[in-house]
Order: C-alpha cells, then sequence, then structure tokens
C-alpha cells in the first residue's frame, strides 16, 4: 500500500507572512511549495489564457473564479515532484475550493494533514506589504525595515533583480484584506471544525513564526544529554529507522524523537528560552535546505 500523501496548507491574510515561511516548511517536510499566487503569476508572465483571464481579477485584489484555480492546483498535485505531497500557500481561498480539495484527495485516500493559520492584525499587515520586495529569480520575499535585501537592492541569495507587486498599492491591500475576511475566514472556520487548524502567532519575528509552526507541526522536546530542547516535526522513518518506523519524528538539528512519556514534551517558550543551538541555527537559515534522514542511532530520549 502506498503512504499516504502529505498535504499541509499555509493559511492567513495577504501579507501574513505565508510566503516567507513556506519554503522552510516545505524543505522541513520534504515537499514542494505549491502557492496558487505564484503559479497565476506565472501565468501571465507567459501569456497563457488563464494569465489573461486572471489578469483583471489580480489587480484589483478580487478572486480569480473557483473553476480556474481549482483546475490549476489539481495539475500541479498531479506533477512528479508531489508524490510524496505539497505544501499549499494561498489555496484553498473559498469553501468551495476547499470542497473541491477535499473530494478530489479523497479519491487518492489522502487527505488534509494539517492547516496552519498565521493569524496577523490587520495594521501589521499594511506594514508589510507596503515594504516587500521580491527577488525575481528565486521569489524570497523582502522587506525595506523587516528582513532587508542586500545593499544593492538584489536578492542576497541568488542576486536576481527585486520587484514589487502591482497589487501591494494600498487600495488594493485594502480589498484583498476585505476579500480575505469575506471569502477566506469561513475556510479558516471550514478546517477548524474538522479539527485540522493550527492557529499560529504571526505577529512575532520571523524565526519566532518559524518556531511555532514547527512546534505546531511536532513539538519541543528536551535532550537528554545536554539540558537543552529541541524542535521537531512529525516523522515516518521510511528508510528502516526502527523495525517499525516508529519514531514521532525528527528535531531541526537532524535526530530522531522516540516515544516519550508526555511530561518530557514543552512548549515552544521552553525552546526560546534554553534551545539547542544546531536547532537554533537551522531555524534561522536563509536558505534552508531539504533535511537529510537522521542518524537512527542518535536518538533524542529514546525510550523506544
Ligand atoms: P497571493 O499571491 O496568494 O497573495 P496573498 O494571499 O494576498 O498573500 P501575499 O503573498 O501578499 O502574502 P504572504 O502571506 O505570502 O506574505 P509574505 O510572506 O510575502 O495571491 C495574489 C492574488 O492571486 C489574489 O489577490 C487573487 O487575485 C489570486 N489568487 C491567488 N490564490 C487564489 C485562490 N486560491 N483563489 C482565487 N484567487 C487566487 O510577507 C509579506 C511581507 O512581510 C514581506 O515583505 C516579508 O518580508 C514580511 N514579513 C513576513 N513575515 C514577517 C514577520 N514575521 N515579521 C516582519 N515582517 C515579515
Ligand atoms: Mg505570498
Ligand atoms: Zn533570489
Amino acid at each position: 500500500m502506498g503512504r499516504q500523501r502529505t498535504i499541509v496548507l499555509l493559511l492567513g491574510p495577504p501579507g501574513a507572512g505565508k510566503g516567507t515561511q513556506a519554503r522552510f516548511v516545505g524543505a522541513l517536510l520534504g515537499i514542494p511549495h505549491v502557492a496558487s499566487g505564484d503559479l497565476l503569476r506565472e501565468h501571465r508572465r507567459t501569456g497563457t489564457a488563464l494569465g489573461r483571464a486572471a489578469q483583471e481579477y489580480m489587480e484589483r485584489g478580487n478572486l480569480v473564479p473557483d473553476t480556474l484555480v481549482i483546475d490549476m492546483i489539481v495539475e500541479r498535485l498531479e506533477r512528479e515532484d508531489a508524490t510524496r505531497g505539497a505544501l499549499l500557500d494561498g489555496f484553498p481561498r473559498t469553501v468551495a475550493q476547499a470542497q473541491a480539495l477535499d473530494a478530489r484527495l479523497q479519491e487518492r485516500g489522502d487527505v488534509v494533514g494539517g492547516a496552519l493559520y498565521l493569524e496577523v492584525p490587520r495594521p501589521i499587515l499594511v506594514e508589510r506589504l507596503a515594504g516587500r520586495w521580491l527577488c525575481s529569480g528565486c521569489q524570497a520575499t523582502y522587506h525595506v525595515q523587516f528582513n532587508p535585501p542586500a545593499a544593492d537592492n538584489t536578492c542576497p541569495v541568488c542576486h536576481e533583480a527585486l520587484y514589487q507587486r502591482e497589487d501591494d498599492a494600498r487600495d488594493v491591500v485594502e480589498n484583498r484584506v476585505e476579500v480575505y475576511l469575506r471569502e477566506t475566514m469561513p475556510v479558516i472556520e471550514y478546517y477548524r471544525t474538522r479539527g485540522a487548524l493550527h492557529a499560529v502567532d504571526g505577529d512575532r519575528s520571523i524565526e519566532g513564526v518559524r518556531a511555532r509552526l514547527v512546534h505546531a507541526l511536532g513539538g519541543a522536546v528536551h535532550g537528554t544529554r545536554r539540558p537543552r530542547w529541541h524542535l521537531f516535526v512529525e516523522y515516518t522513518a521510511t528508510d528502516g529507522g526502527t523495525a517499525d518506523g516508529r519514531w514521532l519524528g525528527r528535531t531541526l538539528c537532524g535526530k530522531y524523537v522516540g516515544r516519550l512519556p508526555p511530561r518530557d514534551f514543552g512548549a515552544v517558550e521552553d525552546f526560546e528560552a534554553n534551545p539547542c543551538r544546531l536547532c537554533w541555527r537551522a531555524l534561522r537559515a536563509r536558505q534552508p535546505n531539504q533535511m537529510e534522514a537522521p542518524d537512527p542511532s542518535d536518538a533524542v530520549g529514546s525510550s523506544l
């Protein structure tokens, strides 16, 4: 029997930090980052029929019609790199899209594994979008104040030129937030009632939000050899780590996490107060790498 795909959603208002966090989370889970907005902008850039149809909606900050977006995402999830799953950013944005996604996943025995919801107050969103710059090469996001690019206004990672999005103009941003409240808040409730929602405080530093996302996908665990906290994500060993693959997760510093009694789990604040330095460094990496499979002999708290 094939393993279930890992489908994780990254939800939140415009400017919440979805794109900023997505690459890290995707790399951590070993799944591609699929952003409906990025895909639509690519269609516009290459002048496809979909791109032309989407243009007027996007320029005004309105949603592109459901059927167009659903077909685009379904097609994207069928590509080779999504066989293990995907991290969806900006989709679903309406209840109709959420239902279509569920129906589609159900056909293959998959489900939405979790919906990460970045909560950010409205005035902060406007401030973030007004100062945003994006890389034309690697799509990395920067901010004049909160995450400055290189001094010559190029991307510090791939050295390409940066640009600003036309829909980040203040009046369009206001409309995008209105559309979000009207169309997408019900999607948040949709996943909340299904028990899949993980609300995360998005009004923190970029690393602080990252730590909370990782914690939502796993937790914090206390080291056995050194009195430090590690952050881990859930992980099923597929590489024969144990006879039955029963590991709870793997830490950011690359250790397996065995079965632990509940008292060994901590809050994200425990990690922040006394972090494993390697976990902390992984959290701050500008360009996260795909995590390698950890060494099973080097497990944290292997009370297995
Ligand atoms: P889309 O591209 O998805 O835009 P959005 O949802 O409005 O979200 P943004 O990309 O603007 O914000 P983000 O959360 O990614 O923030 P970021 O990480 O960049 O959609 C665009 C359009 O496409 C839509 O309006 C619609 O027309 C169409 N569309 C897309 N999907 C659709 C769908 N499913 N259905 C129908 N239509 C669809 O961060 C923002 C800034 O803040 C950056 O400068 C960043 O550096 C900074 N920042 C991030 N985190 C922090 C932090 N913790 N502290 C300080 N600054 C931070
Ligand atoms: Mg984005
Ligand atoms: Zn770049």
